[in-house]
């Protein structure tokens, strides 16, 4: 099969070098056993890979079982893999068949791996180094035929280094990694996609397709699509239901992605609070956090500073006082990522937690409100598996 059939096939749209190098090498794998990780940000089509594994091997009369790790809770996930006996719990009246016995001959895909419990992640080394598995509550090991193909929206190797993550899984799932494009590295895909989207729904709801100006595309090419295609598609079902000019022009746009508006990256300065209306996007929020911590880590600063001062000034009376660097408010933020990585982990002062704890809440709230309590697309949103999200509302009380 070559990569044009197996776009045309499983519906995939795109022309990117990237993207085809992905789609070639599912095929090429699909007729071995070998196991695949499918790696890309959330919304890039990771999806696509493990039906395209599946239906091309001789496997595809058997079934594709797919898991989504992220949203079974840590209490039950091996029970739901790999089944239990009777009775081996409190609750468990009858046995169940686990996934990996009912994928027999099959191929199981295990979504968002990242987030599998270390007991758990040693079960399935177990099942992919020696086909064995035992159910939850039994000794006796059983025997499975099945073909692993495993997906992450998350940075693994940071899960491996915080030892969230089993190496030896790890190099064992990702034999052949497959990696898909984030959309905004497939720039000349955007209107393509946006066309096929705005096809769909118009015919889904009986209207016109909607068309985007020159300069609406110049302004979808330079957006960083944080939620990837799925968030296109979703743009793309908005205009289609809402507008009644069905020529949008890049002003119609900032209405549906209001960052447009600050070119992506919105910069604060710390003498004007936020308003209640500028907390629309999850990105605006994010830096509200960031804003936060940075406040109240530089007022810790210039504490210590204050208190070092004193210090010297007892000692050394004349001494020109030298002092601890104040990181100035003022100061480019670094990237997102890299600055909530090191400073979440380094974030003991309280008073930091407790405020950080108010932002995420409201940013959890505001999610679950906007897909009307759909976890699933809400915990997408945020970035977050559904465990996660469900741990949190929990934890905060939500
Ligand atoms: N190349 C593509 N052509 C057409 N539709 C696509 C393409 N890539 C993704 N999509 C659509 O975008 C949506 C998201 O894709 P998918 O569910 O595969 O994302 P994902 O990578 O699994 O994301 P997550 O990590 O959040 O689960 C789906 O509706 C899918 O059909
Ligand atoms: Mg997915």
């Amino acid at each position: 099969m070559t990569i044009q059939e197996a776009k045309q096939r499983f519906g995939i749209i795109g022309t990117n070098s990237v993207l085809d190098r992905a789609i070639f090498k599912a095929i090429q794998v699909a007729a071995t056993d070998i196991s695949v990780l499918v790696t890309g940000e959330s919304g890039v089509g990771k999806e696509y890979i493990p039906k395209i594994i599946h239906g091309l091997s001789h496997r595809k009369h058997k079934p594709l079982v797919a898991v989504n790790c992220g949203a079974i809770p840590e209490g039950t996930i091996d029970s739901e893999l790999f089944g239990h006996e009777k009775g081996s719990f409190t609750g468990a009246v009858g046995g169940r068949k686990g996934y990996f016995e009912e994928a027999d001959g099959g191929t199981i895909f295990l979504d968002e791996v990242g987030e599998l419990p270390l007991g758990t992640q040693v079960r399935l080394l177990r099942v992919l180094e020696t086909g064995e598995f035992i159910k939850v509550g039994s000794s006796k090991p059983q025997l499975t035929n099945v073909r692993v193909v495993g997906a992450t929206n998350v940075n693994i190797m940071t899960a491996i280094d915080k030892n969230r993550f089993r190496e030896d899984l790890y190099y064992r799932l990702n034999t052949v990694e497959i990696h898909l494009p984030p959309l905004r590295e497939r720039k000349e895909d955007i209107h393509l996609l946006f066309r096929k989207f705005a096809q769909d729904f118009s015919q889904k709801y009986r209207l016109p397709a909607v068309r985007l100006s020159p300069d609406a595309v110049k302004t979808l090419e330079e957006y960083r699509w944080p939620g990837n295609i799925r968030q296109l598609r979703n743009l793309a079902e908005q205009l289609s239901v809402v507008e009644t000019d069905r020529e949008v022009n890049s002003e119609t746009l900032l209405h549906y992605i209001p960052e447009l508006g600050q070119r992506n990256l919105p910069m604060r300065s710390t003498d004007s609070p936020l308003s209640q209306s500028e907390f629309n996007t999850e990105r605006e929020i994010l830096y509200k956090v960031l804003f936060d911590m940075r406040t109240d880590l530089n007022n810790l600063r210039q504490m210590m500073n204050s208190l070092a001062g004193q210090q010297q000034e007892e000692q050394v009376p004349s001494a020109g006082s030298p002092s601890l660097p104040v990181v100035s408010t003022q100061r480019p933020m670094p990237a997102a990522d890299r600055y909530i990585e090191t400073t979440l982990s380094d974030a003991m002062d309280e008073d930091v937690v407790t405020n950080l704890q108010d932002v995420e809440a409201e940013m959890v709230r505001k999610a679950l409100d906007r897909h009307k309590g759909k976890r699933k697309e809400a915990a997408a949103e945020l970035g977050i598996s559904e465990r996660t999200l469900y741990r949190k509302i929990k934890q905060l009380d939500l």
